[in-house]
C-alpha cells in the first residue's frame, strides 16, 4: 500500500508578512520588557532615546534611534516614560502627528494630578491619536508572558483605528483587550494599579469588628467574670478556648451573611413585583463581596478546626482528665457511661465534619480557575444549594453543641448569652426565610418574577 503523501505548505499568504515595525520610547525595565515581548511575538521594534548611543543594554534584534528618527519610522509609538518627563514631546509635533501613541504611565498616588496622564499627554499633542494601554500590566507580566492573573489588557481612546491597532498587538502578544471607551475613561485605568484588594475590604472590615467584638465579649464572660466571681486566673485561655470560640463564631456568622443579600433580594423582588428594578446600592455592593466573605469565613472555619485538633494534647485538657480519675480512684467511684452526652458529642462533630467539607467545597468551586470548567447551573447548584446545606450543617453543629445549655440559669454570665447563641441569630433567620422562600406558592411567583414576569399593580 502506497503511503498517503500530504504536502506541506505554509498557513497563510505564501509569501511571509512583512514585519510590522513598532516604536517604543523610554528604555526603563517596562520599555526594555515590552520590546523583547513585541520582537519575540514577530514585530521589529526601534527605541526612541535621548542618548541613542549610551543607553544601556536593550534586547537583541532591537534598533536605538534618536526619538524624532525612530517617531518617523513606525506609526504606532509606545510611551514607556514618566509623565514628568512628558514635557519634551511638544516638540515633537510633526514627526508625531497622526501617529498613534500609547500612554502606558501610571501615577504613584490617586489624583497627584489634575488630569489623567493620557489626557494631558493628548493635551501635549493634539495632531497624534493618544490610546491609554498596557498600564495594568507590569514589566514582570510582560516578560512572562500572559498568565490567568494578567491576561487582560484595558484600553481607552478617542479613535476607533487607533484602538484598533494598538489591541490588534495586544491580541498579538497573547493578551485580551477591554476596551473601556474614550480617553475619559483613562483616570480609572490608572487608578486600577493603585488598587489594594478593593472587593476584599468591606468583608475584612466585617471580619475584624466582628472578631474584636467577640473577644471582647468573650474576654469579660470568661476571663473576667471568672477573676471577679470566683477569683480564679484563667488568662491562659485567651491561647486557645477563648480563640477557638472566637473563629467559629466568626466563620458561622460570615457564612450567613453570604447568603442573607440573596434572601433580602428574593424578598425585594416579591415586594415590588418584579426583577426589573434596581437593588439599593448597599445590597448590590453586599453582593459583590460574597466570594469573598465565604472564603474569610472559610479560612476561619479552618482555624476553628486546627483549633479543635489540639484540645487533646492541650496540658490544661490533660491535667483536667488525670485529675479526674484520681478523685474517682480516691472517693472509690466510677462514673457511669452517659448515653446522651455520648450522641450529643459525635453529632456535634459529625454536623462540623460535614459542614466543613462542604464549605471547603463551596471554597474550591470558587476559584476562578475551577469555577471556569464548571457550567453556570453546575456552580450554581454547588453554590447555591450545596450552600444553603452547608449552613445548615454548621448551624446545626453550633445547636447541637448548646444542647440544652440554654436553659442552665449559670450560661448566663451577668445576664448575658453565650458566644455561640449569639452567632445563631443570623444563620437561623437564614434558613427559616430560605424555607418560606421554598413554599410552594413563594417560589412559584419568584421563578415567574425572575423569568421576565411583572405584577401590574393597581393604581
Ligand atoms: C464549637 C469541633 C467545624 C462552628 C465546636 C467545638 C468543637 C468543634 C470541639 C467546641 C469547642 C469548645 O469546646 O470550645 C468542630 C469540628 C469541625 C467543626 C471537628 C470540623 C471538622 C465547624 C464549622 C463551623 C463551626 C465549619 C462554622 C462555620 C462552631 C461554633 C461553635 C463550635 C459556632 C461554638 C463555639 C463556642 O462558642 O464555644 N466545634 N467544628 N464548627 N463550632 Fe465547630
Amino acid at each position: 500500500v502506497k503511503p498517503e503523501s500530504v504536502s506541506l505548505s505554509p498557513l497563510g499568504a505564501t509569501a511571509a508578512p512583512e514585519q510590522e515595525l513598532l516604536c517604543i520610547f523610554g528604555t526603563g525595565d517596562f520599555g526594555r520588557s515590552l520590546g523583547q515581548r513585541l520582537l519575540q511575538s514577530g514585530y521589529k521594534v526601534v527605541y526612541g532615546s535621548r542618548r541613542p548611543h549610551s543607553c544601556g543594554p536593550l534586547p537583541m534584534g532591537a534598533k536605538v534611534l534618536s526619538h524624532a528618527a525612530a517617531a518617523e519610522s513606525s506609526s504606532l509609538v509606545f510611551l514607556c516614560i514618566h509623565r514628568q518627563h512628558y514635557d519634551f514631546l511638544e516638540s515633537l509635533a510633526p514627526q508625531l502627528k497622526g501617529k498613534v501613541l500609547v500612554d502606558v504611565s501610571n501615577n504613584l498616588k490617586k489624583n497627584l494630578y489634575p488630569e489623567a496622564n493620557a489626557e494631558y499627554l493628548q493635551r501635549l499633542v493634539p495632531g497624534a491619536h493618544v490610546v491609554k494601554a498596557f498600564n495594568t500590566l507590569s514589566a514582570w507580566a510582560l516578560q512572562n508572558g500572559p498568565s490567568d492573573a494578567n491576561r487582560q489588557v484595558f484600553l481607552c481612546g478617542n479613535r476607533a483605528e487607533a484602538k484598533q491597532a494598538v489591541a490588534e498587538t495586544a491580541t498579538k502578544l497573547g493578551f485580551s483587550v477591554l476596551d473601556r471607551g474614550s480617553l475619559s475613561a483613562a483616570r480609572e485605568l490608572e487608578d486600577f494599579p493603585l488598587r489594594l484588594f478593593p472587593e476584599w475590604r468591606l468583608p475584612l472590615l466585617i471580619a475584624i469588628g466582628l472578631s474584636a467584638f467577640f473577644f471582647f465579649y468573650l474576654l469579660i464572660r470568661d476571663v473576667v467574670y471568672t477573676y471577679v466571681v470566683q477569683g480564679k486566673d484563667i488568662s491562659f485561655r485567651i491561647m486557645v478556648s477563648l480563640a477557638n470560640k472566637v473563629f467559629p463564631i466568626v466563620s458561622l456568622i460570615m457564612l450567613a451573611l453570604c447568603y442573607l443579600p440573596g434572601i433580602i433580594a428574593a424578598i425585594l423582588q416579591l415586594y415590588r413585583g418584579t426583577k426589573y428594578r434596581r437593588f439599593p446600592d448597599w445590597l448590590d455592593r453586599w453582593m459583590l463581596c460574597r466570594k469573598q466573605l465565604g472564603l474569610l469565613a472559610l479560612g476561619f472555619a479552618s482555624l476553628h478546626v486546627f483549633y479543635t485538633l489540639v484540645i487533646p494534647i492541650r496540658y490544661y485538657v490533660r491535667f483536667k482528665i488525670g485529675a479526674g480519675i484520681i478523685s474517682q480512684i480516691k472517693e472509690n467511684r466510677t462514673s457511669e457511661f452517659d448515653n446522651s452526652i455520648a450522641w450529643r458529642g459525635d453529632s456535634y462533630f459529625s454536623m462540623g465534619i460535614l459542614g466543613f467539607c462542604l464549605f471547603l467545597l463551596l471554597g474550591i468551586t470558587s476559584l476562578p480557575s475551577v469555577s471556569n470548567a464548571l457550567s453556570w447551573r453546575e456552580f450554581s447548584f454547588i453554590q447555591s444549594k450545596l450552600g444553603y446545606l452547608t449552613v445548615f450543617f454548621c448551624t446545626f453543629h453550633a445547636y447541637l453543641y448548646g444542647w440544652d445549655r440554654f436553659l442552665r440559669p449559670s450560661t448566663y454570665k451577668w445576664f448575658t448569652p453565650p458566644g455561640y447563641m449569639l452567632s445563631l441569630i443570623v444563620p437561623s433567620l437564614v434558613l427559616v426565610f430560605k424555607l418560606l422562600l421554598l413554599l410552594p406558592c413563594v417560589d412559584r411567583t419568584l421563578t415567574r418574577i425572575r423569568q421576565g414576569w411583572e405584577r401590574c399593580d393597581p393604581e
